[in-house]
Formats: C-alpha cells, structure tokens, sequence
C-alpha cells in the first residue's frame, strides 16, 4: 500500500506500507504486522528526491512521485543510506532522469559505487556543505554507523524539516502520519523496538552523531525517518529517548531467554523466574520458539543479568538458542552478567558451548551452568533456586 502525505504546500511523503512483508531490513528478523519505509520529494525551483527505497516497490512508488511532479523532472536525487531499503531504486529514477545531481556522504560514494555498476557522479556532502533549489536550503550531518558507515541525516532549513533516514525511525506500520495520532508511550515503545534490533551495536556512533547534532542547533519542527511516522510533537522525547539509549544504563532486571523440547528447562526458568521475583527483579521470560525476538532484544537493552537456558539435541544446543546467541554477539552488550541453564538427557555436553559463547558474545558469565538431568524434580528445583542464588549474590 503506499501513501503520499502532503506535508506542506511543497512537500510530501510517499510511503509504501508493505502488510505483507515478513522481515525488516532484508532478513534480519521477522515482524509480525509488515514493514514501512518512506522518501520525499520537494518542490522547488528545483526538485529534490530525498531516498528511493527499495526497488522492489518502484513501479507503484514512481507513479505517485510521477503526479506530483506533473512532468516536471527530478533536479535533486540525495542518498541519505545505501542499504537498497533506502537506495535500491536509484537506478531507475537515474534512468528516469539521467541530469539529476546525486548527494550522498563521502562513505556514501564507495558504497554506490559498490551497489550500482554504471558511472555516475557522486557529490560528496558533509556537515559544512548545501545546496539551494531556490528558495530552499539543504544541508547535512554524517551520522556514520547510524546504522551503516554511509548514513547522514538531511536537514531542509527554511521549513525545519530533518530527514532522518534510519534515525528515529520506528517499527510502526499504521495509517497514522504524525505522532501526535498516537500515544508518546506506543510510538517510543516502537522506536525502542527498531532501535535496540538495528542501532544500539553501534551506541557509540551514534552517541557521536548526537554530539555533532547539538553543535549544530538545528530548530527541527519535524523529523522525518526512512521508517515508521514522522514525528512533530514528541521530538524532544524523541531525542532524549536516543541519548538514555547511548547512555546504556540497565537496571536491576533480568531477563530469561530459552528453549526447551519438552518443557523440562522451561521448569527450570519458572523456578529461576520466581526467585529472581522474590530477589526484587524485574523479570522478562521468553521461550525462544513461541517469541519475537525483535521483542526480546528490546527488552535486553536496560538488562543487567542475562539468564539464557537450553535443552540439548544431540549434544547441541537447540537451533534456536544457537541463533539467539549469535543475535547477542551480534549486539555488542557491554558489562552485563549472564547465567547458563538446561536440562540434559543422555550426557551435558552442550552447556560448556553455552557458556563459552556467552562469554564470546561479551557477558561476564557467573559460574557453572546450572543443569539438571531429564525433569527437575522438587530437589533438584531447589538447587537450581539455591545455586541461581549463589551465582547472583556473589
Ligand atoms: Fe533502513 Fe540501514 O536501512
């Protein structure tokens, strides 16, 4: 479905909301209620594409651009993000209109060159640079690994307009345009979601680009991302949101992430989940192969012990853990705790990789895993709770 939001009398937004789609950002993990990605298109003496998303939405997004313009052509194409959900069609509108001028950040320019085989020439911009299309004025911040080393943030001065590209961009597929339709709570819970499963491994960068952002002191009046809704009336909150994210502090809370094939280390997390409860944790369980774990690594980012349990299939960890723990280490924790668990049949062999990855992935892992063999009767479910204890309070 897309959707052209008129903006101001000049610019708009054409939006594909795409129900249908089962993963965000190529395969990187599942989403239950589709996908979003949005470019806009300005009108002035010239004209200005900002983004143009993913190829495989061009034919329907070309015709609403194409009404706009009226047979007017394109003067401006600006790359704010190569990753082809963003720049996959820039070719085609190329084609389309072979004189546009092509602004992308000096990282932008290697990477579409790297996308896109035929010759064209880039215009590398940076935080110094802008070009007039008359009576507007645009200029740009390198937001470097916010999320790829490409990324910048496009700033339109006379009307106040900040495209964001993947920068506070949300994991919202609504037919809501601005934030104000929703409430505060919904649209940082979705920004919260997008942004611990596609920026919080690179915190630092964009820890960075917020400093360069508050030299700047642009006036913004509306963000505008690459993904989810625009946002006009919570920016501030917004922006807070991002630097509490930056600043990665967790609390007292615990979250237990496992699997298990016939339920005998999801006793185990019960057990664990009810004394972390009466130690005064925030607890958050997840049983990998009935959750989102876009969810669960929401929910990791404040996480100060990691309690991660599997069974063992073969004298392997289950394929799902395995694959969380990879999503883990690919999410670059620092200076959390982590507790291995699970329930064995014929002999323990998986935990030792457990913990070891776990330790790979960053986490100062407490002790010994906690295990039990086949069904954790009463006994053994007070030593899980006594030896969880242990590891925790020492
Ligand atoms: Fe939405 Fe990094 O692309």
């Amino acid at each position: 479905m897309i959707k052209v939001n008129k903006i101001k009398e000049n610019i708009y937004q054409i939006r594909v909301m795409d129900l249908e789609s089962k993963n965000f950002h190529g395969c990187l993990f599942p989403v239950e209620d589709g996908t979003s990605y949005a470019c806009y298109l300005i009108i002035d003496d010239e004209i200005t594409l900002i983004d143009t998303i993913d190829d495989i939405y061009f034919d329907d997004v070309i015709v609403e651009i194409q009404k706009i313009l009226d047979g007017k052509k394109i003067d401006n194409i600006v790359i704010n993000h190569v990753e082809p959900d963003h720049s996959a069609s820039f070719e085609l509108v190329k084609d389309l209109y072979p004189e546009a001028k092509v602004y992308t950040s000096k990282s932008g320019v290697k990477a579409m060159q790297a996308h896109f085989f035929k010759e064209h020439t880039y215009l590398p911009v940076g935080v110094n640079d802008e070009f007039s299309t008359g009576k507007y004025t645009f200029t740009f911040l390198d937001t470097s690994l916010v999320h790829w080393p490409d990324n910048m943030w496009t700033y339109l001065k006379e009307e106040k307009i900040l495209f964001s590209n993947d920068g506070f961009g949300q994991l919202l597929v609504d037919d809501v345009v601005y934030d104000e339709e929703i409430s505060l709570e919904r649209l940082l819970d979705y920004s919260r979601e997008y942004y611990a499963n596609i920026i919080w491994p690179n915190n630092v960068n964009t820890g960075n680009a917020l400093k360069k952002f508050d030299k700047l002191d642009w006036e913004i009046d509306l963000i505008a991302p690459g993904h989810g809704i625009m946002i006009k009336k919570h920016i501030n909150e917004m922006i807070e949101q991002y630097r509490e994210f930056v600043a990665a502090q967790t609390k007292k809370k615990a979250l237990i992430v496992y699997d298990s094939i016939w339920s005998n280390t999801q006793t185990m997390s019960q057990v664990i989940k009810m004394e972390l409860e009466k130690a005064g944790w925030e607890v958050k369980d997840y049983k990998l192969s009935d959750s989102r774990v876009s969810i669960i690594i929401k929910e990791a980012i404040d996480s100060q012990l990691f309690v991660i349990g599997s069974g063992n299939q073969n004298n392997c960890l289950l394929p799902t853990v395995a694959d969380f723990l990879e999503r883990l280490k690919a999410s670059h924790f620092k200076n959390r705790d982590a507790v291995a668990f699970g329930s064995y049949g014929w002999a323990p062999v998986p935990f030792k990789n457990l913990t070891e990855r776990l330790s790979e992935a960053g986490f100062n892992v407490l002790g010994d895993p906690i295990i039990v063999n086949y069904r954790p009767n009463d006994e053994e479910k007070a030593m899980v709770a006594q030896k969880l204890n242990e590891l925790i309070n020492n």
